[in-house]
């Protein structure tokens, strides 16, 4: 797929997009109760991504859900006892939480969620470019499709991608990473491994300038910059922290900085205000609405996830992720090695504690 071609598919996407109405005060309270009313009797978890309606994300936490990045969402929803895990966030994470428990209902709000790399990495192209390298370690990011990651031997988060990477380059292996070519490169200038790249990338992250972002450090020199490894290298290249959702969380609650430029989708505001309320947290540059921009730091699939699809797909269940029993089995074996991998940095972490 050319560049030109990826764009009009991310575009006929959005164009075909349908976003929550919006509620009053009352419709919301009045959603919320019958939302808590029918996980219960459902038996049913929602678990949330950070970039979710900060609604959606509150009442995970309250009905003993999970909010979190795509790592912990793929483990918590393996390891909660609910019989129906409803994912609140985009398609792939629902397929990921579908293979990892086959013998489990998995809802999500809406099926048309999907994701600009998903889109971008369609999987026969994807299957030619494998062919075309066999001496190379196929890596993943978690960011595509089932029949994307049957073919990995490894899918990765950005909270792992650079340990996971850096485990096979030292074992020699040489490695063909898709789809999001900023991470990839992230990777490769930090781990120094061999790694070929596909040509992907997230039209959110995507947006952020770099020379918007130095106008703003220097109206803000003590802010600490903090930014997703989906962005451009520029941008990357001035960050204090870079890092996954969860990892830019927490380094708002531990740095000593008072101010916070943060580098991605600002539905990760609720989650770092809530835990800092005393930091304050100012959003990265992109070309800003009217321009260029597509997305404006907030991603146009998370956003279609809202009160109104949540509540109809726990009482109705006509949202239900399926993934092809055969695709399931082989993108199963790469998602558990990276699941026991990070178990066991977990493991080395705490003991090195
Ligand atoms: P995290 O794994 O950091 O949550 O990122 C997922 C994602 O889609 C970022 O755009
Ligand atoms: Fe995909 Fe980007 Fe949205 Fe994350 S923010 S789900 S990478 S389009």
């Amino acid at each position: 797929m050319t560049q030109a071609e990826d764009r009009i598919l991310v575009q006929e996407h959005l164009a075909h997009r349908a976003e929550p109405k919006p509620l009053s005060a009352s419709e919301k309270s009045d959603l919320e109760t019958r939302i808590r009313q029918a996980l219960k009797a459902e038996d049913a978890v929602l678990v949330a991504h950070y970039y979710t309606d900060p609604d959606i994300q509150r009442l995970a936490e309250e009905t003993g859900g999970c909010v979190a990045d795509s790592l912990e969402m793929a483990r918590f929803g393996n390891q909660h006892k609910a019989s129906t895990v409803v994912v609140a966030g985009v398609r792939f994470m629902g397929e990921t939480a579908k293979i990892l428990n086959p013998e489990k209902r998995v809802l999500m709000p809406t099926l048309e969620a999907t994701c600009s790399l998903d889109i971008g990495c369609p999987a026969d192209e994807f299957a030619d470019f494998c062919d075309q390298h066999p001496d190379r370690t196929v890596v993943v990011y978690a960011n595509t499709s089932a029949a994307v990651k049957a073919r990995a031997d490894w899918v990765v988060t950005s909270s792992c991608a650079q340990a996971i990477c850096e485990s096979l380059d030292a074992r020699g292996e040489k490695i063909l990473w898709a789809p999001d070519k900023h991470l990839g490169h992230y990777v490769r200038k930090t781990t120094g491994a061999d790694m070929l790249l596909w040509d992907g990338s997230c039209i959110v992250h995507e947006e952020f300038k770099h020379r918007g972002l130095e106008d703003l450090k220097a109206l803000y020199p003590d802010a600490a910059v903090l930014v997703h490894p989906e962005s451009p290298d520029a941008v990357v290249e001035m960050a204090d922290v870079v890092g996954s959702t969860s990892q830019l969380i927490h380094a708002v609650q531990t740095w000593p900085n008072q101010q916070f430029i943060v580098a991605t989708d600002n539905g990760i505001f609720y989650k770092m205000q809530q835990l800092a309320p005393e930091k304050t947290l100012i959003e990265a540059p992109t070309a800003g609405n009217g321009a260029t921009c597509r997305s404006c730091a907030h991603c146009p699939w998370m956003a279609m996830n809202g009160l109104e699809n949540l509540l109809r797909v726990i009482e109705k269940g006509d949202q239900e992720v399926h993934v092809d029993p055969d695709l399931r089995e082989k993108a199963l074996r790469p998602l558990k090695r990276m699941l026991e991998f990070t178990a066991s940095m977990n493991l080395k972490a705490a003991g090195n504690a």
